[in-house]
């Protein structure tokens, strides 16, 4: 499904940040300048071995960029869209990015405070450096990673706010001296793996919502919310989604055949028909026009008790 604009994109550079952790360059191959963009702002990559992968934009971008810039930390344990990316990708090869998208963006405040973990660094780096650029001060870094040696741009963190903390011999970072006062003057993004999110959710329960803004990067860690009937419509099949399930997981139980890639709400490949009921959507892929009558079923959910959904045809193929 292509319900975003895509950019055929040459690597123009690649290579090693740290061990795990590889940068690369991509740029139009005529030379045009790209779609604009903002901090925090993540495009999605169709890797040479077919996975659809959500990357941050590590530089802070602006109106008309001539590069996007990613780093892609090889993850063994995932379906493999990281590896082909480290494997597969080379000077040279050329790659389907979607338009950037941006729901992590970089909200007006007096002051900051970032907390990045591992990989992590990367959208929190482009607003760090978009920050400081423009001469803030109160621009304060936590970056919590395992070691030097595997610490992305450990060189450009080394100022009087920032705090870099390696786990390895010395255990995890206790963050409530950072967080136990809450500060209306000072909004918190923490970006990370999920048990770091958890945690700076959970130390952050006392201060107000609008100034904690989380993102995670694994998929399949989605909040869920509450039980409800999907019917799926060509058959009138009637599935119980409970509170731990998403809805493609749950459709998938019962047999029907939904295709998948990021599971993370990035990509559209789960899309599926809304034909009744009210959806909660929670992916950042669909169009507000497109989610008239359509949701990603590995991230939304339904608003009410019951849900009918089917097949969803693109239209542009149909
Ligand atoms: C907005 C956004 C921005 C991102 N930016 C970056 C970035 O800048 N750099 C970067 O390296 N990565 C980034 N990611 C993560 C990236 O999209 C990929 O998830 C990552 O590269 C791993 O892909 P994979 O196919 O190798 O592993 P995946 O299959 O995606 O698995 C990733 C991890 O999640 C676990 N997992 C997978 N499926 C499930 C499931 N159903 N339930 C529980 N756990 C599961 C796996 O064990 C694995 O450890 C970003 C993700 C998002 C959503
Ligand atoms: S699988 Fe990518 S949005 Fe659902």
């Amino acid at each position: 499904m292509r319900s975003v604009s895509e950019l055929r994109l040459r690597v123009s550079a690649a290579g090693e940040l740290t061990p795990t952790v590889r940068r690369f360059v991509l740029r139009d191959p005529a030379g045009s300048r790209l779609p604009a963009y903002e901090p925090g702002a993540h495009v999605v990559v169709s890797t040479p071995a077919g996975h659809r992968r959500a990357y941050s934009l590590v530089e802070p971008g602006g109106a008309q960029p001539r590069e996007y810039v990613l780093c892609v930390r090889r993850d063994t344990d995932g379906r493999g869209g990281s590896v082909s990316m480290h494997d597969d990708v080379a000077v040279g090869t050329t790659l389907v990015v979607s338009a950037p998208a941006n729901r992590f963006p970089l909200a007006p405040s007096p002051r900051y405070l970032f907390i990045a973990g591992g990989i992590g660094i990367t959208p929190i780096r482009a607003m760090v450096r978009r920050l400081r650029a423009a001469g803030r001060a109160g621009v304060r870094l936590l970056y919590l990673t395992r070691s030097a040696a595997e610490t992305p741009f450990l060189e450009e963190f080394a100022g009087p706010e920032d705090t870099v903390h390696h786990s390895g011999g010395r255990g995890r970072l206790d963050l409530w001296p950072y967080l136990g006062v809450p500060d209306d003057d000072v909004r918190i993004y923490c970006c990370g793996p999920p048990a770091l999110v958890r945690a700076v959710r959970t130390l952050t329960a006392h201060w107000r919502l609008s100034r904690i803004h989380l993102e995670e990067f694994a998929a399949g860690h989605r909040q869920l919310s509450s039980p409800f009937t999907a019917v799926w419509a060509p058959d009138g099949r009637r599935v119980g989604v409970p509170a731990h399930l998403s809805l493609l997981a749950a459709l998938r139980g019962e047999g029907v055949r939904v295709g998948s890639s990021c599971e993370a709400g990035v990509c559209g490949t789960c899309r599926v028909a809304v034909l009744d009921g009210e959806v909660e959507h929670a992916d950042s892929v669909l169009t507000e026009s497109e989610r008239v009558a359509s949701m990603v079923a590995c991230v939304s959910r339904a608003r009410s008790t019951e849900l009918v959904v089917g097949p969803y045809q693109d239209e542009e193929l149909a």
